[in-house]
């Protein structure tokens, strides 16, 4: 087992990710882990491809000069623009001997527990509607099996969680014209994936606009479990993490901002340092 620091590292592009580390804190106790959320320069949603690159490699290469063996990028924005670049063009200069994993797949890979007629909608940014990963992933997910994929961009709703508008109604305004209008698209969906780490700060208003029967899949439990699997079926990436049950918070602003918009994602309070990505 580790000896040295060597936590698992979780970015986001601002709190987001929180509701990704709050399953891996319960389903892993022991790990360690950093978080880093990139909260000056969110949200990424609108940034285009480069940017969004850019700076996801930028905090990849902070996480593992921090000792991460493994980085998980807890955004689907990240995910969706950055992910496969990094795992292909960078990773095998940089150190080939580390992972970086992203969120998208193993929303993709639990699918088939929630739709039972193949129509599934993908809430997400703009930048991760517009990658087009969610239908890709699909498709390739579903062999020959028909998946008809519907998906609305739902610029508002970072920036709505951002600045803690959660409870207003301006919110519930634009929850429910993004999700009548993924619904107005295609009336046979039985699932919606909520392709955004944000989103499940807004289940309670979401679920006032999504007719019962309509199955929700938020990520945080999904990625979990696929991390356990994940390190599991990878006894060498297992031992290289480190076990003291140790957890650091990183962001790129104000640390007492984000000390205290993150005890509501996290569900506790903690304390954090400001560092700088370049
Ligand atoms: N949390 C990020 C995601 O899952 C997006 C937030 C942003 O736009 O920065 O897509």
């Amino acid at each position: 087992m580790a000896s040295k620091f060597q936590p698992i590292g979780v970015f986001d592009s601002g709190y987001g990710g929180l509701t990704i580390l709050k399953e891996f804190l319960n389903d892993l106790p022991g790990y360690d882990f950093i978080y880093l959320g990139d909260n000056a320069r969110a949200p990424y949603g609108p940034r285009s491809f480069e940017v969004v690159y850019e700076y996801t490699l930028q905090a990849v290469k902070k996480l593992f000069e921090m000792g991460c063996p493994l980085v998980i990028l807890a955004c689907n924005t990240a995910s969706a623009k950055a992910l496969r670049n990094i795992q292909q063009n960078d990773l095998p200069k940089i150190d080939p001997e580390r992972r970086v994993l992203g969120v998208i797949r193993p929303a993709v890979e639990s699918i088939g527990d929630y739709t039972r007629n193949g129509h599934v909608g993908i809430l997400g940014t703009a930048g991760t509607v517009l990658s087009n990963s969610y239908p890709i992933e699909l498709e390739k997910w579903a062999g020959g099996m028909v998946i008809q994929t519907t998906q609305e961009a739902c610029p508002i709703w970072v920036p709505l969680v951002e600045n803690n508008e959660i409870d207003s109604p301006g919110t519930e305004y634009f929850v429910a014209k993004n999700i009548r209008n993924l619904l107005t698209a295609d009336p046979e969906i039985d699932s919606i994936i909520l392709g955004c780490t944000h989103y499940p700060l807004l289940l309670p208003v979401i679920r006032k606009f999504v007719p019962e029967g309509i199955q929700l899949l938020e990520q945080g439990k999904v990625v979990s479990s696929k991390l356990v699997e994940y390190l599991s079926n990878h006894p060498e990436m297992d031992d290289r993490c480190s076990k003291s049950g140790q957890v650091n918070y990183y962001t790129t602003e104000n640390e007492e901002i984000f000390e205290k918009n993150a005890a509501t994602f996290i569900g506790r309070a903690i304390k954090s340092e400001k560092i700088i990505l370049k």
